[in-house]
């Protein structure tokens, strides 16, 4: 946590605070701050409450809690349910039957789709019945590899409706990221589409799909959407097309009565080992927190047009796409392709032609269009918006700034909100009729959820001190287990203190005199590029997978528009010449092995890396060289040649 104190003294500069405007308040779900009252006097029948009134049930819970067994929390013990009856079967039978659900836009200006609940209803029922006829059972894992269309929220519901547990991978993923997340979950089959439209040209889905099975003996079956009509490989007694696969089918498909604790999905995420996370998430405990979250934070309303620009692939699109949204009801707005296709103002426009009332982006976004300058967003009547809202890093004060003048017209709250694939639903954020806002800052913890900051020794900070963010409660939504590793996710997330059992989240924070949460960022070896979270071990086991490469550390410089950019020192093997083009190999490489998100942005080639005298590579040395700050403590350092070095190379080659 070197750096921060610098970061903190750049916050603390802001002052700027923002009420909630009258009139939102008004309307608001939540117009005052009772609900934390009541949640902070009894957080068990806080949530009793929220899950009797919010979510329909099978047959009733006996219990809202088991903590016997923590950290393997259990919620709303005994509980029949299944997600997707919440998300679908209980809107068709009220007067949101003929509501839009999707208000799809392609990529192709002239490519767009509405789908009211009821059709999503049957095509999910459809696609559910035509899983069963390919044997996939209540516990198979499918694997869903696909791009921003309708059809990807109606696999994973056909998937949670027959209690099947679903694990979408990335689009931007490579064949072989792709291959690991198949086999560690062995997935019986694979959905995926024959390929969808970014920036213009085809992404090649259907032929990543074929190379990544070259190696995934789990799979039987594989199943096509046809997209796009491009060419493509269609494998004899395995491939299937989601057309063909649903002929006489009927759309007809009685949800299965699951409990509660049964797994709804498995997201991989990366950690602070080369091997990616596969993250559990259940159907009850699941429906009610992204359910809650997402109305009052998102304060949705019926004739609100919600628009979330993640991509389904990453946890925001399975919580605030698909889950949260749908199971109160509301119009979502997914698009396809690239936010600056054809131009730079495609978001713009989408929200002027549909009219989008609630808009949820990431602050490099956000950055992104600040740089392209306002004149885009002027084009535009935005006036349709009237609330907003961030994830997947802190946002700096001026972007964040530039989203209220720019995109709300200052009229908008935005709502800055911390979470992650782990936690399942948002856990501190404003509640946008009832929070005061501090640009740069997710505020508070939502109604229930206890965070906190710890030092090393797990006590509490003062205020505006840095420390651990954790969180000291459990919550509804929270991750169940790793999947076939329980022994790392108590090592990984339970395990910060001796003495305590509480959720380290892996980030840094501190809490200003007003109890506001001030998120600093990743403090284990972990990057967050674009709001993308990448492990720096997996992307040195990528590089070190190179027949040229011997040792590879890899660290995150601060980026403008992304946040953070991977840079990667490697050292050579014998006989291999440090070359402009093997750089460029190795950064295809990288592309090949993990995906484009991944790629460094520069890689120096060293003779030796910084290591501590017991042979663990000293990353805060590189860190503070690429940044051009002093370095430090060396005392622990094997051979300072290592660091003379390192410098020269990064100076020599920015
Ligand atoms: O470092 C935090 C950052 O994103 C991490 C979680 O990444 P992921 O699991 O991929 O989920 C991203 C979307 C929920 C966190 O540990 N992060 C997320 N939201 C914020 C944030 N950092 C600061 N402010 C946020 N609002």
């Amino acid at each position: 946590m070197s750096e921060e104190p610098k970061v903190i003294e750049s916050l603390l500069k802001v002052e700027e605070t923002y009420e909630p405007p009258a009139d939102f308040r008004e309307k608001a779900w939540v117009k005052d701050d009772s609900v934390y009252k009541k949640a902070e006097e009894d957080f068990i029948s806080f949530w009793d409450e929220i899950a009797k009134t919010e979510i329909e049930w099978f047959e009733p819970y006996e219990k809202v809690l088991d903590d016997s067994n923590a950290p393997f929390y259990k919620w709303f013990i005994g509980g029949k349910i299944n997600i997707t009856y919440n998300c679908l079967d209980r809107h068709v039978k009220s007067w949101r039957k003929n509501k839009a659900a999707i208000i799809w836009q392609g990529e192709p200006e002239e490519d767009k789709r509405v789908i009211t609940y009821y059709e999503l209803y049957r095509r999910v029922c459809r696609f559910a019945n035509a899983l069963k006829k390919l044997g996939v059972k209540k516990g198979d894992r499918v694997t869903i590899y696909m791009g921003m269309v309708p059809e990807l929220p109606v696999a994973m519901l056909a998937c949670a409706r027959i209690g099947a547990i679903h694990s979408v991978v990335f689009g931007g993923f490579s064949a072989s990221a792709l291959r690991d997340r198949i086999n560690d979950a062995q997935a019986k089959v694979v959905i995926t589409m024959d390929g969808f439209y970014r920036r213009g040209k085809v992404v090649e889905t259907k032929r990543i799909v074929d190379e990544a099975l070259e190696d995934a003996p789990s799979v039987q079956n594989v199943v096509v959407l046809k997209r796009i009509g491009n060419e493509i490989n269609m494998e004899e007694d395995r491939d299937i097309w989601w057309h063909d696969l649903q002929y006489g089918v009927t759309p007809e498909c009685e949800p299965e009565v699951v409990d509660s604790e049964h797994p709804l999905f498995i997201l991989y995420t990366s950690g602070t080992t080369g091997k990616p996370k596969g993250v559990l998430h259940v159907h009850g405990g699941y429906n009610v927190g992204t359910h809650i979250t997402t109305k009052w934070i998102f304060d949705l309303k019926d004739d609100d047009i919600y628009w979330c620009t993640a991509d389904i692939g990453w946890i925001t699109g399975h919580s605030y796409i698909v889950y949260g949204p749908l199971s109160n009801g509301a119009t979502v707005l997914m698009y396809e392709g690239a936010p600056d296709y054809p131009q730079p103002d495609r978001w713009w426009s989408i929200i002027e032609r549909y009219g989008v009332t609630v808009f949820y982006t990431a602050p490099t976004a956000i950055r992104f269009f600040m740089r392209l300058g306002e004149e885009w967003p002027k084009k535009h009547d935005l006036s349709s918006l009237r609330l907003l809202g961030t994830v997947g890093e802190p946002i700096n004060p001026e972007a964040w700034k530039w989203y209220y003048k720019y995109i709300g017209n200052e009229k908008c709250p935005i709502v800055d909100t911390w979470w992650q694939t782990e936690t399942g639903m948002i856990l501190i954020s404003p509640l946008p009729g009832v929070t005061k806002l501090k640009p740069g800052s997710a505020t508070l913890p939502f109604p229930g959820v206890v965070a906190d900051i710890y030092d090393e020794d797990g006590n509490p900070v003062p205020p505006n001190t840095g420390g651990k963010l954790v969180i000291t409660r459990p919550w509804p939504s929270m991750l169940r287990t790793l999947w076939g590793d329980p022994d790392r996710y108590v090592r990984q997330y339970w395990s910060a203190y001796k003495d305590k059992l509480v959720y380290f989240t892996g980030d840094g924070a501190r809490r200003d005199e007003d109890g506001y949460f001030w998120i600093i960022g990743r403090i284990d070896d972990v990057l967050n590029v674009s709001g993308h979270r990448i492990g720096t071990a997996e992307l040195e086991s990528a590089l070190v997978a190179h027949k040229a490469v011997s040792e590879a550390a890899v660290i995150g410089k601060p980026h403008e528009v992304k946040g953070e950019v991977p840079v990667a020192f490697v050292v050579l093997k014998a006989g291999y010449e440090p070359t402009p083009e093997l750089k460029k190999e190795l950064k295809n490489w990288v592309r090949k092995e993990i995906g484009p998100i991944a790629v460094p942005e520069e890689i120096h080639f060293l003779e030796k890396l910084p290591k501590t005298r017991s042979g663990k590579i000293m990353r805060r040395i590189l860190r503070a060289i690429e940044k051009g700050e002093a370095i430090g403590d060396v005392t622990t350092l094997e051979d300072e040649t290592a660091v003379e070095e390192a410098k020269k190379k990064v100076v020599e080659e920015e």
